[in-house]
């Protein structure tokens, strides 16, 4: 069975922990889209761990992690991450795999993401960390990949090729200093050493691994709000979220995933701009923000936070094929009187019949909400859907009810045994 998961909303929706869960039962997790930039929070017991680029699988002895060629590498990180999990006893040496064709992020990658932002007159927020200019230089073809670094005479000639023209832009453009070929081509070898033991074809890996019947666990990072084409652009992130971008980026055809899971939030945050019609008022916003601890695992930069969109969230199900939902941070919502769900939106005073990709008139639409009684209980030691409190049980079948989709799993904190299976 191979499995993809992927976020409905924008990020963040707890899916390090469900990739925790499911990698149980899976023998390859693998990452296919995005960096540094995702921010996947396990919690074992007293334990938290942060994956920005190792899939959320390692902890799980014996399961192989791979890092397919969909993901851009900022190799210091990376290595970084490496030697923490190492630190800790977590054997990585012979579970990880890194694709050859994933492009590399630069420090001039990391410098451009902060110059364009400041240069924009609408910000997009990004996490800083060169995401989007690494992605662009892949598809100017102007990019490194990892297995580049090895052959000296490939990798002189493209860094001294890449150097030319952004060293131009760099002090034209931005009035900085450029960088020096020798000191970034050093650093770069002194990575790609430590790295080549890593470095492999995952494509004929995971195709070796469907052969024997193994299981692959697709481990989306972002949400598919934050998707290249189908998000709310220009806020948005460089890659394809939604879950066709896990054949991309693995080099797997369509045929061979059998199950797509969208993972939510009982609610709804955003990290960075854009529009986000459900946003709550600043005062309860700050509330639910500490009641969830809504800080960004990656940039540490507080969540907006808002009411549950179903209306967007039907349409991430359908963009990605999602069969089943698992709903995370129920319990954040323990206590709250009344809970609203956004179930369509008007814009100049019509109903909107069909989901909207423009953001600017994203932006400008009035949600229309149902309002439902909350609960008091705290539900964050139930372990079984019986024993919710009726109206918890209530928001969970509404949601099934409008989604048409049925919820496999709801989380009710962050530990690994705060989880209900429905
Ligand atoms: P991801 O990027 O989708 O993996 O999500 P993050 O890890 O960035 O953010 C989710 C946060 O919520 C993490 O701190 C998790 O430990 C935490 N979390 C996950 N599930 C639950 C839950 O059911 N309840 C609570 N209270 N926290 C949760
Ligand atoms: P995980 O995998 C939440 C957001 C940034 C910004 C936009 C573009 O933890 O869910 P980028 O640096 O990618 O160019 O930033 O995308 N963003 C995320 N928001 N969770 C993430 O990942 C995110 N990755 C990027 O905040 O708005
Ligand atoms: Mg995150």
């Amino acid at each position: 069975m191979n499995t993809v998961i992927v976020g409905l909303q924008w990020g963040d929706e707890g899916k390090g922990k469900i990739i925790d869960l499911l990698s149980k039962s899976s023998d390859y997790i693998v990452r296919f889209q995005g960096g540094n930039n995702a921010g996947h929070t396990v919690v074992i017991k007293e334990k938290v761990y942060i994956f920005h680029l190792v899939p959320s699988g390692i902890l799980r002895p014996n399961k192989i992690c791979v890092i397919a060629n969909g993901v851009v590498i900022d190799p210091k990180v990376l290595l970084e991450e490496i030697d923490k999990l190492k630190e800790q006893g977590i054997d990585v040496d012979k579970r990880l795999k890194i694709s050859y064709l994933c492009h590399v992020i630069f420090p001039y990658h990391r410098i451009m993401d902060k110059l364009r932002e400041i240069k924009r007159t609408h910000r997009i927020g990004t996490t800083a960390k060169g995401i989007g200019p690494c992605y662009v230089d892949k598809v100017a073809r102007c990019g490194i990949r990892i297995g580049e670094l090895f052959n000296d005479s490939v990798f002189k000639e493209k860094l001294k090729d890449n150097l030319k023209e952004k060293n131009a832009i760099f002090r034209k453009v931005y009035n900085q200093e450029g960088f020096s070929f020798k000191k970034l081509y050093d650093e770069y070898k002194r990575y790609a050493d430590k790295l080549y033991p890593y470095v492999c074809n995952t494509k004929l890996i995971l195709e070796k691994a469907i052969e024997s019947k193994r299981s692959i666990l697709f481990e989306g990072a972002q949400g598919t709000f934050l998707d290249i084409d189908f998000g709310t652009y220009p806020y948005v992130t460089s890659s394809s979220v939604i879950s066709a971008g896990a054949c991309i980026g693995t080099g797997l055809a369509p045929f061979h995933i059998d199950k797509i899971v969208g993972v939510i939030k009982a609610y709804t945050t955003r990290v960075g701009e854009g529009p986000f019609p459900t946003e709550f008022l600043p005062k309860f916003s700050d509330f639910i923000r500490n009641k969830g601890n809504e800080f960004g695992a990656t940039t540490g930069r507080p969540r907006r936070c808002g009411w549950l969109d179903i209306f967007m969230i039907k349409e991430a199900v359908s963009l990605n094929g999602a069969s089943e939902i698992a709903i995370t941070k129920l319990d954040v919502l323990d206590g709250i009187k009344k809970i609203k769900i956004c179930v369509g939106y008007k814009y100049k005073n019509q109903i909107l019949k069909e989901f909207i990709y423009d953001s600017y008139i994203f932006s400008k639409v009035k949600p229309i909400y149902k309002e439902f009684d909350g609960w008091n209980e705290s539900t964050s030691n139930i372990k079984s859907y019986k024993d919710l409190p009726k109206n918890a049980k209530n928001y969970l079948k509404e949601i099934e009810k409008l989604l048409s989709t049925s919820v496999s799993l709801v989380s009710v904190g962050s530990q690994r045994d705060q989880t209900i299976y429905l």
